[in-house]
């Protein structure tokens, strides 16, 4: 059961300055359906936030909350002491959707009561990047979105601060919410357990 809840998310997008892009941030949240995937996804809701960390239902909801919260305080830290230039509506924009083609890494057993790993493999970054360009979200977010992982087996280009943000927040909370703690509750069935 997860701390934070699908509201929650939807608030942080108030941080995102531009009407536009913050439209497009909501509505992607509220409807993350990619055809381009050949299986059916798992509800945000119901998502957990990997086989490894926020092993649990609503686990990705409460990622993608620490994460952007932790990338905002980060990011007004570096600003007021370094006067950085950090774009803090990619930034939001960025945190709030890096992982959300993880919906696709699942899918329901057993009534909803369990979900059993379908893709375990770190393609939700390449496909995040591709199903946000098809939704016209700004390119250097897609890029973040992307590049999160390494997932092309080269050198990251487009090393933002945006992103080095990002990659320390998501370090942080995964690390912190690393296997068994106190919400584990053997929500997720490996296919190898199945
Ligand atoms: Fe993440």
């Amino acid at each position: 059961m997860s701390l934070k809840i699908f509201k929650d998310l939807i608030k942080l997008t108030a941080h995102i300055k531009n009407k536009k892009l913050r439209a497009q941030v909501v509505n992607i949240l509220k409807n993350p359906q990619n055809n381009n995937y050949p299986n059916e996804p798992v509800s945000l809701e119901d998502c957990p936030g990997g086989p490894w960390h926020h092993t649990y239902r609503g686990g990705l909801v409460d990622h993608l909350f620490t994460v952007t919260t932790l990338s905002l305080e980060i990011a007004i830290t570096l600003k007021e002491i370094y006067n950085e230039d950090i774009n803090i509506d990619y930034l939001v924009a960025s945190c709030l959707l890096h992982d959300i083609m993880k919906i696709y890494d699942y899918a329901y057993i057993k009534g909803k009561n369990k979900v059993i790993v379908i893709d375990n493999t770190i393609r939700h970054a390449e496909f995040g990047e591709q199903f946000l360009l098809q939704k016209k979200i700004p390119l250097l977010i897609c890029k973040i979105v992307g590049q999160h992982i390494p997932w092309r087996g080269e050198d990251v280009i487009d090393m933002t601060f945006e992103l080095r943000i990002l990659l320390a927040s998501d370090k942080i909370d995964s690390n912190a919410l690393f296997r068994n703690t106190l919400l584990f509750d053997n929500y997720i069935i490996s296919s190898i357990d199945f």
